[in-house]
């Protein structure tokens, strides 16, 4: 049994998901929520499936508190499902091929620092493009640039807006986010 933490900073419906999936796994099961925020929305869905959570500042991150506590839980996989802070190359290191992010583009466009959220979207629209999706790729120290492992496309229609547009990019993430880091593990 695989033993899987994901990190998250906001709402977290791509997290329930995900534990929704794994509730009755015999594959892998979500032993850890953490969070930066300790108001973020993911920590009362963790409370609903009966998973502990962990909080933690930029700084306790940095200084390698949130590393020990997923080595203490024997974490096996790290999970980054709407995680906003930059992870230290510390804990890159410990999961070599073991950590995955989720992207709300089709990588390597829009990427990179200050794409995250309806900017994303925003600039979707702005440039006409006339697809867009989601990209799961392992993390590496330069975070977009991991190795991809799933992509996913969905059209951008001309009376899509940004709003629109980040509902059909959700619509995907929640399809398929938990069954790639299934086949992951
Ligand atoms: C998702 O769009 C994800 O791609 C991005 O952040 C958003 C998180 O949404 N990195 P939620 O918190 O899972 O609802």
């Amino acid at each position: 049994m695989k033993r899987l933490a994901i990190l998250a900073s906001g709402s977290g419906s791509n997290a329930e998901k995900i534990m929704e999936h794994f509730r009755y796994s015999q594959k892998a099961k979500v032993s850890l929520i953490a969070s930066n925020k300790s108001d973020a929305f993911v920590l009362e869905r963790a409370k609903k499936y009966g998973i502990p959570t962990f909080t933690f500042t930029p700084k306790e991150m940095e200084s390698g508190e949130l590393l020990g506590k997923l080595q203490a839980e024997m974490i096996d996989f790290v999970i980054l499902a709407g995680f906003l802070l930059k992870i230290p190359e510390d804990l890159i290191r410990a999961f070599p091929n073991r950590m995955v992010n989720i992207h709300p583009a089709l990588l390597p466009n829009y990427g990179g620092k200050g794409m995250y959220g309806m900017k994303v979207h925003q600039a979707v629209k702005a440039a006409g493009d006339t697809q867009t999706g989601i990209t799961i790729h392992l993390v590496n120290e330069n975070y977009d640039e991991g190795k991809i492992i799933f992509q996913a496309a969905t059209p951008v229609l001309p009376e899509d807006s940004p709003e629109t547009i980040a509902e059909k990019v959700h619509a995907l993430e929640h399809r398929y986010f938990p069954e790639v880091i299934e086949s992951l593990v």
